[in-house]
């Protein structure tokens, strides 16, 4: 760093030429300069008693009153370019440098802080002196520049890289994030924009008023780039909670990298399982107790989808479903109002009064499920009998029975080869006979093939 070859002579002239100054033992003694070396660290000339190399003599007489007899050697940069070689490693250069106003910054004759610096330590005074605070002090402050570190990222002089910083923006970042650095180098995926665009392309690296540095809050930060989940999201009437939370999409995608799909940051269920697998968000369902134990799991959520049913943003259906389904037990029978089930089941099952091939819930060719859905001025919704995430009994009915109002409505179904039996709160026990239809009298109306259960005002 120091300019031996340039020091030797300038050290050399010092001594062989009678120096104009008094020894520098004189320009130190008593009361005179010695505040000039008080400081902790002085600058090595100094601290070795040399003054020449930067004070030169003007006048013989020394000191006068009201006159400078010392000028200095030269001015600005070129007075340390004496000694050192010219600061910063690349074509970038800081301005006060590039102008030679080394002594914005360093004390010529030392400092308490190391580099000749005021504070070393913290360099958000001197370097805040003249950039504008404000970048620098909103709410969320970055660690590292809450402690005025402000060189671990910035060379203070000059570099090879842009706005004078140390190294390409993501190796700086991840120099100190090694969670993130593991993650992203055992991951699958990696989430494009920050190999693009850099970590700068959601992070301010000085300070932010949103949550983890972002550089707009949520969700705007990520609807910048996804423009299609944005124009859903503004139409839906229902959006699903954590979006409008304060962590909105890092609730549940991991921005950075990830090994599942979609960048989420564990498998699908388990995310889903992580906010509704407790009590917290009573009155809504636990779901993680609706599965516990069960010998029935609904095909998708054994193959681990919430989503095979809910949309994870929002939807216009009822409970986030991606496609209707009624909200309530009676619901009356519209043309698309069971879509959702229908998106995955035979889709004539509820469209023909008589069938042998649409649904095994047959009484001979009588389609039962026409029966007890769509045939009444009061049509049962499935909930009646299927519970839509798991259960005990066969074809995903709950010996507990579902819920009307506040009771329970017990309910148990046999299955045999050719029809079942349903041992119900809504109606005494029937059975039915794909082969042999039952004949249900005397409560249903004769010849009408109508359980009773069907009637009106039947739960
Ligand atoms: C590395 C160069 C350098 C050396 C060595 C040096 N000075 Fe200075 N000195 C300066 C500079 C540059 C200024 C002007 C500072 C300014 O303008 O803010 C200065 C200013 C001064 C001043 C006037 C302002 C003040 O700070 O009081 C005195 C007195 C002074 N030096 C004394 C000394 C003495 C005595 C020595 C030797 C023990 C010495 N200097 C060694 C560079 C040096
Ligand atoms: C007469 C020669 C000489 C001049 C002129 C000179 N320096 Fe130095 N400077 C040195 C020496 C010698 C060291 C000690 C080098 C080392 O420790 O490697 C040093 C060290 C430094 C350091 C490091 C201090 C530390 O705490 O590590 C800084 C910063 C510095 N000089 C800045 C300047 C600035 C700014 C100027 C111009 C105002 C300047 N120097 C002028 C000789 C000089
Ligand atoms: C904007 C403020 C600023 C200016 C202007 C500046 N420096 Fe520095 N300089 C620093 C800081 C800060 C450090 C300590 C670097 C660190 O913390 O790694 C430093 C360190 C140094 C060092 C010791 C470490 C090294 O990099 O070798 C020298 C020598 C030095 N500066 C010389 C100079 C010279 C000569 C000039 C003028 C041409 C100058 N500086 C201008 C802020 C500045
Ligand atoms: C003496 C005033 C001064 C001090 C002190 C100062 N700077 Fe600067 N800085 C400037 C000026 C002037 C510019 C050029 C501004 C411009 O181009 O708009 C600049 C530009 C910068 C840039 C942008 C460079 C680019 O290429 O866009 C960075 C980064 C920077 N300074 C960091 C620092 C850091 C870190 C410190 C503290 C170690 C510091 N500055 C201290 C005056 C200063
Ligand atoms: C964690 C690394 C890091 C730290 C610490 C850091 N900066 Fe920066 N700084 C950056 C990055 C990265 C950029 C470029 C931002 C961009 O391109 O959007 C930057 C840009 C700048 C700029 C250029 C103007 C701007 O805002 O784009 C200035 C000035 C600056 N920093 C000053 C400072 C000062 C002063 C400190 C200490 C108080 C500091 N920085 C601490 C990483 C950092
Ligand atoms: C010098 C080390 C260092 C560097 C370099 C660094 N960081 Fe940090 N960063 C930290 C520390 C320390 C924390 C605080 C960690 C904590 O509280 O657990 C932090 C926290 C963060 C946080 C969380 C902030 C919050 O409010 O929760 C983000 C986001 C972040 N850094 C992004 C970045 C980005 C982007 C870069 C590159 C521009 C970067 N960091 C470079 C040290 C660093
Ligand atoms: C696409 C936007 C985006 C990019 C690009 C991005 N981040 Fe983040 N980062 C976020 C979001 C959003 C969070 C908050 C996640 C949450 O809520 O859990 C976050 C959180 C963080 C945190 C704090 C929490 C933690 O996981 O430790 C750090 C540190 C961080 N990011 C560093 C980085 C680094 C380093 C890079 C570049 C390698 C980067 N980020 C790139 C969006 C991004
Ligand atoms: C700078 C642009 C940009 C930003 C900001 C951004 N993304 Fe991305 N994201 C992309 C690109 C490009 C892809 C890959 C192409 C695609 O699948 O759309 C992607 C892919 C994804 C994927 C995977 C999609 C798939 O089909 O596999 C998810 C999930 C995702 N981003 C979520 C987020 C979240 C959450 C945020 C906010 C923290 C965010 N993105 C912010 C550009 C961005
Ligand atoms: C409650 C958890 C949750 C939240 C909050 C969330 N997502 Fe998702 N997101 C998911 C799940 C789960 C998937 C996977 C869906 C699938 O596989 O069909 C997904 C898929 C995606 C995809 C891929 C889309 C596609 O059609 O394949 C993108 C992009 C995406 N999300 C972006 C976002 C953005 C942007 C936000 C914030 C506005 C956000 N997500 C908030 C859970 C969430
Ligand atoms: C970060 C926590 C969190 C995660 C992860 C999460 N949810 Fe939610 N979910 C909520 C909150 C909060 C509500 C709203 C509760 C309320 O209304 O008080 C909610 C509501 C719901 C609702 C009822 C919506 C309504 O309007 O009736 C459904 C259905 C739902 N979530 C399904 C899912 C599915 C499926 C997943 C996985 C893709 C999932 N949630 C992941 C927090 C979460
Ligand atoms: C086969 C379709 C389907 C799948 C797959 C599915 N759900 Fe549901 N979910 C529904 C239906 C239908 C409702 C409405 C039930 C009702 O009100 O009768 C519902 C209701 C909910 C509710 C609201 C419960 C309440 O309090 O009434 C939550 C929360 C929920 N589901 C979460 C999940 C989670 C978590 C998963 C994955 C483990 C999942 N769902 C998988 C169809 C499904
Ligand atoms: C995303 C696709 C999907 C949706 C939507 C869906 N299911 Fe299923 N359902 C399945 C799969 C897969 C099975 C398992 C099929 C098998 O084992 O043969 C299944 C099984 C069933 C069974 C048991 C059938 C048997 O033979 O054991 C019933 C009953 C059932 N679903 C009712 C419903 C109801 C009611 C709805 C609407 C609330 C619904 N399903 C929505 C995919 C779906
Ligand atoms: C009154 C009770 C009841 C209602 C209401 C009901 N189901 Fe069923 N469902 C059954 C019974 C009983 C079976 C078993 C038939 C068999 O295998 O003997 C069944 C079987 C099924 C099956 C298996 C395939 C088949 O048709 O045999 C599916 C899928 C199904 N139901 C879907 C639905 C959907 C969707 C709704 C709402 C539109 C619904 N169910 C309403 C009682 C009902």
């Amino acid at each position: 760093m120091l300019r031996s070859h340039i020091l030797a002579p300038v050290v050399a002239l010092f001594f062989l030429l009678p120096s104009l100054c008094a020894a520098a033992g004189g320009c130190l003694t008593g009361t005179c300069h010695i505040t000039v070396t008080s400081v902790k660290r002085p600058h090595d000339p100094v601290k070795s008693g040399e003054c020449a190399p930067c004070h030169k003599q003007n006048s013989p007489r020394h000191p006068v009153a009201g006159e400078k007899s010392f000028t200095l050697a030269l001015q600005g940069g070129k007075l340390c370019a004496t000694c050192h070689d010219s600061p910063g490693k690349g074509p970038v250069s800081h301005l006060p440098v590039k102008e030679g106003e080394c002594l914005a910054c360093h004390q010529p004759h030392g400092a308490d802080g190391r580099f000749l610096l005021k504070n070393s330590e913290d360099l958000s005074g001197l370097c805040l002196s003249c950039h504008d605070k404000g970048a620098f002090t909103k709410e969320h402050v970055h660690a590292p520049v809450a402690t005025g570190s402000c060189s671990s990222c910035h060379d203070p002089h000059g570099t090879v890289a842009k706005t004078l910083l140390k190294g390409p923006v993501n190796s700086l970042c991840l120099s100190c994030h090694d969670d993130i650095k593991n993650l992203m180098s055992t991951s699958k995926v990696i989430h494009p924009p920050i190999e693009v665009s850099g970590c700068t392309s959601c992070h301010d690296p000085h300070s932010s008023n949103n949550l983890n540095l972002g550089v707009r809050k949520m969700p705007e930060l990520c609807f910048e780039c996804h423009k299609t989940i944005e124009s859903q999201l503004v139409k839906v009437k229902r959006l699903h909670k954590p979006l409008t939370q304060e962590r909105g999409c890092g609730a549940c995608h991991s921005p950075h990298a990830s090994n599942f799909k979609k960048l989420l940051p564990v498998d699908e269920k388990t995310l889903c399982l992580g906010c509704h697998g407790d009590n917290k968000l009573a009155p809504l369902k636990n779901i993680a107790d609706e599965l516990k134990g069960k010998t029935q799991i609904h095909g998708p959520i054994a193959q681990g989808r919430c989503t095979g049913c809910h949309d994870p943003h929002g939807t216009d259906n009822f409970r986030l479903l991606t496609a209707p389904y009624p909200a309530t037990y009676y619901a009356p029978y519209t043309e698309g109002a069971y879509a959702l089930c229908l998106k995955c089941h035979e889709k004539n099952l509820l469209r023909f009064a008589d069938t042998t091939i649409y649904t095994k819930f047959r009484n001979g060719n009588r389609n039962l499920h026409y029966v007890h859905v769509v045939n009444n001025l009061k049509g049962r919704s499935c909930r009646a009998c299927h519970e839509p995430h798991a259960a005990n009994g066969p074809k995903l009915t709950n010996s507990v029975g579902s819920t009307f109002g506040e009771w329970k409505i017990p309910f148990k179904l046999e299955i045999t080869e050719t029809g079942g039996r349903c041992a119900s709160g809504c109606h005494k026990s029937l059975s039915y006979d794909r082969l042999s239809p039952v004949e249900y009298h005397p409560a249903g109306p004769a010849g009408s093939g109508q359980p009773p259960s069907a009637r009106q005002g039947a739960h």
